[in-house]
């Protein structure tokens, strides 16, 4: 089938510049910023240095994270979150994760950095809580559907993607699969291209992840902590390096997307 016209790459160049995002992910900051995690790790100090390597591959429009930000939702390292985010003078939006607590995290940041919808371009991003208190897993409430559906029929046609903490496919790692999405039939059943629906950024993997389903792309992000290692039927993790995710937002609605590594394989773990 020949591509749409609307996807057609040479039509990019008579039109506005992509919006370049950049999706950042599970910090786990802990109480204090010389505190280490168990697997010796200083997460604050990688956060620092994944921050220094985005700005030196070129300020992006806006950076979303997907949760997880702090370990345990301590207000101080909310306080701190907020300071080292700013500092990169760019717009930014946080989703809490399974390790947050969402309302520390909405006294400390309002409702302006935590939005339900982000309008970029000609892209609109829907972020969408999906924790649920005390419990690993996520889920998507009666409210966050409503809203997803709202927004998807009040305005159907501009090119969206979807934001949550809790990955909706199951990726392969069984344990990590076990504590996902717990309800994703009542988030996928909104999911359609034809709604403008392009792709569903997630966190909680601490991995490399990207898959296509019925024409929407599935991407994971790598910790700018740790990693957990893929397809291990219990916890393993990889200390050796962090991570985060850049995008292209086409306004045709075409995708580029890619992994950036950094190599912490030299910190000394203690
Ligand atoms: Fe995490």
């Amino acid at each position: 089938m020949p591509p749409q016209a609307k996807d057609d790459p040479d039509l990019e160049t008579f039109i506005d510049p992509p919006i370049h995002l950049v999706q950042l992910s599970d910090f786990h900051l802990l109480d204090d910023p010389l505190e280490r995690l168990e697997s010796g790790i200083a997460p604050e100090v990688r956060l620092e240095q994944v921050l220094a390597e985005v700005l030196a591959e070129g300020r992006p429009d806006l950076l979303l994270v997907t949760g997880d930000l702090t370990h345990r939702g301590s207000q101080s390292a909310y306080d701190r979150v907020a300071g080292h985010l700013a500092s990169l003078g760019t717009p930014w939006y946080a989703i809490p994760g399974n390790h947050d607590d969402p309302h520390a995290m909405r006294r400390r940041f309002g409702g302006e950095l935590m939005p339900e919808m982000i309008q970029a371009g000609s892209w609109r991003i829907l972020l969408v809580d999906s924790t649920v208190a005390g419990e690993p897993s996520g889920r998507l409430s009666p409210h966050a559907e409503a809203r997803i559906e709202e927004a998807l029929t009040r305005d159907p046609a501009p090119p969206t993607l979807i934001a949550l903490h809790h990955p909706p496919l199951a990726t392969g790692t069984a344990w990590l699969d076990a504590i996902g999405l717990a309800n994703p039939e009542l988030l996928m059943r909104h999911l359609s291209p034809a709604r403008g629906i392009r792709g569903v950024l997630s966190g909680h993997l601490h991995q490399d992840f990207e898959r296509v389903s019925r024409g929407i792309v599935y991407y994971g992000c790598p910790s700018t902590a740790m990693q957990f290692l893929q397809g291990t039927p219990r916890p393993a993790t990889d200390t050796g390096r962090g991570g985060w995710r850049s995008f292209s937002l086409h306004p045709t609605g075409r995708i580029e997307s890619r992994i950036h590594w950094v190599d912490f394989s030299d910190e000394v773990l203690r």
